[in-house]
């Protein structure tokens, strides 16, 4: 990256909080004992409901709890699970399981042109964009935008935060609703085959 694109990257992060936290991957890893039930202790979950943090964007998943906490995103599974934990934890905890290696799985032959044709091009048809624009080509996403890493993430769990963002029970992407337009445009047979073709991507 040149000079300018990190100065204005840095000075776009700092804008979305007033002190910008520093997460320390060490101290987290000391508070992640509640979450390894569900989301495996090395942020590898076991069950295909319960997403795998390991990987994810750093500021991405500290955006998550914040809003998980104060019920801006409704996860009834997590109530009372971030009342103990303030902001510096959750940054901490956020720089643990970022810093995990993701396990990732394997895309169902069946479906996964179908997956890749909308991953890569959209749907000119339906005005559906691409998803590598933001969530880059592997899947990785872009952290300092809080665009999260999806590659390798378990089908269940991205066909039902599609079709949430669908169906308008996840609000929390922002004044732009990028997301709940996005899946506004999906079928369920989209949903389907997208979501099963990022479980395979790497
Ligand atoms: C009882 C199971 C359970 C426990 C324990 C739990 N979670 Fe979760 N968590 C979930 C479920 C289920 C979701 C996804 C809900 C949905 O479908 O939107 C989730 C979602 C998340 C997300 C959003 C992931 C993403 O990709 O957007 C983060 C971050 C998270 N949990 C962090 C934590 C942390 C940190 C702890 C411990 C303090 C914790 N969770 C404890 C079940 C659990
Ligand atoms: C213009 C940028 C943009 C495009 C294009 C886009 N996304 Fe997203 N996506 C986002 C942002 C930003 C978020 C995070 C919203 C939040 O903060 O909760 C997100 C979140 C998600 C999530 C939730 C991840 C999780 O761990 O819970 C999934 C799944 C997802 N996108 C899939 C897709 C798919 C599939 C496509 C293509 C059909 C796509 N996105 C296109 C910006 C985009």
């Amino acid at each position: 990256m040149n000079k300018l694109l990190v100065s204005l990257v840095l000075s776009l992060g700092v804008a979305g909080s007033a002190h910008a936290l520093q997460g320390d991957a060490e101290a987290g890893q000391g508070k992640v004992a509640i979450c390894s039930a569900c989301h495996g202790a090395d942020g590898n979950s076991a069950m295909p409901n319960w997403p795998s943090l390991a990987g994810q964007g750093e500021r991405y998943l500290l955006k998550q709890m914040v809003e998980i906490k104060d019920g801006t995103r409704v996860v009834p599974e997590m109530t009372g699970m971030l009342t103990n934990l303030d902001e510096q934890d959750m940054a901490d905890v956020a720089a643990y399981f970022s810093s995990q290696e993701l396990k990732g799985g394997v895309a169902s032959p069946e479906l996964v042109e179908r997956g890749e044709a909308i991953y890569r091009g959209g749907d000119i048809a339906t005005g559906l964009p691409a998803c590598t624009g933001c969530h880059s080509p592997t899947g990785k996403g872009n952290d300092p935008a809080r665009y999260p890493h999806l590659a390798g993430q378990h089908a269940v769990y991205t066909v039902k935060q599609l079709t949430d963002f669908r169906e308008g029970n996840r609000v929390n992407d922002g004044d732009a609703m990028i997301m709940q337009t996005v899946a506004s445009r999906m079928s369920n047979k989209d949903i389907q085959a997208v979501a099963d073709y990022i479980q395979g991507l790497r």
